[in-house]
């Protein structure tokens, strides 16, 4: 039995093994139609989502297995203070895989000590979000032919962006990558994750304020929301919240063959203008999330598709 907390839980072997497998659902859906069939995936959401939580249903649904799914904190024994790890053991009993949002860092992993079954983080508060890395993979794989020799431009809120802390640690990984860190002072990214995974593995790194220096010179731009629910006063998100607007005129600066990706919901922080730019790859990105969680599940269970 084994959870994915994260994304180092993944070698990099198995990484590309999840991106095959995905690449092969998206080829030949119908072998895996009933790869699951007969196993139940819980998702357990205590934070709001849209498509977290639904991809991995209707990735459920297309392996052939079932799914029983909390929503909402306020309506489950949460609400009568129970805690992770009595929920985690009571849907061990229930289902088969569980995959679990949760506002406090650390929730997932209390929950994969107590649960019987494989636990997937599918968020927990500003810590990490692995499955949004391996739909990055995906769509970086897929987009722009390779993993490494990349320049890669992350923007925004990289504090408390659980997504942009997943990326890098996956990306560490990879040859010749060079990241791009584009925040306002307040919002860089965290020392837990600067010191201990781009210093520690030798990333070359420049760290800079200015959207429109960075954006001639990227491969890869990654545009995340300014994390509202994770601020301590609201005058302070209000003063940031638009820090960055990409827009159709700043996208003019880009390289022609640069790639726009946003792990959604957007704000205000990418124009509607620019949603039909084809290096707009934010929409295709949440698709590929749904075939990488299928992989995922595939991989956590065992299981296999029709030869
Ligand atoms: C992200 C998250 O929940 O961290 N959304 C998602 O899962 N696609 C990004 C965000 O909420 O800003």
């Amino acid at each position: 039995m084994r959870s994915v907390i994260d994304i180092t839980d993944l070698s990099k072997e198995e990484l590309y093994g999840l991106i095959d497998t995905a690449n092969d659902i998206i080829e030949n859906p119908g072998k895996y139609a009933h790869a699951c069939a007969g196993k139940k995936l819980a998702t357990l959401f205590f934070e709001p989502s849209t498509r977290t939580r639904m991809s991995f249903e209707a990735a459920m649904y297309e392996l052939g297995g079932s799914v029983i799914s909390m929503t909402d904190g306020a309506s489950s024994s949460a609400s009568k203070g129970e805690s992770v790890s009595d929920t985690a053991k009571i849907v061990s009993c229930y289902a088969d895989i569980i995959a679990m949002r949760h506002p406090k860092e650390g929730a997932a992993l209390v929950a994969a000590k107590a649960a019987t079954v494989p636990v997937i983080n599918a968020g927990d508060g500003g810590h990490c979000h692995p499955t949004q890395t391996l739909a990055d993979l995906l769509t970086i794989s897929r987009e722009k032919g390779r993993l490494d020799d990349l320049t890669i431009g992350l923007c925004g809120d990289l504090k408390f962006g659980r997504t942009v802390h997943s990326l890098i640690n996956a990306m560490s990984r990879y040859e010749n990558v060079r990241l791009v860190l584009i925040s306002p002072e307040e919002l860089r990214l965290p020392d837990y994750v600067y010191n201990d995974v781009i210093v520690k593995n030798g990333m070359k790194c420049v760290q800079t304020s200015d959207l429109s220096w960075a954006l001639p010179q990227l491969d890869v731009l990654y545009m995340t929301r300014v994390q509202r629910e994770r601020f301590f006063n609201e005058e302070d998100y209000l003063r940031l919240k638009d820090s960055y607007i990409l827009t159709p005129e700043k996208m003019g600066h880009a390289k022609p063959d640069m790639i726009v990706m946003h792990p959604l919901p957007r704000v205000n922080e990418i124009s509607v203008k620019v949603d039909d730019d084809p290096r707009a790859c934010y929409f295709k990105q949440a698709l590929y999330g749904k075939y990488m969680r299928e992989a995922l599940i595939l991989s956590l269970l065992s299981a296999n598709p029709e030869k």
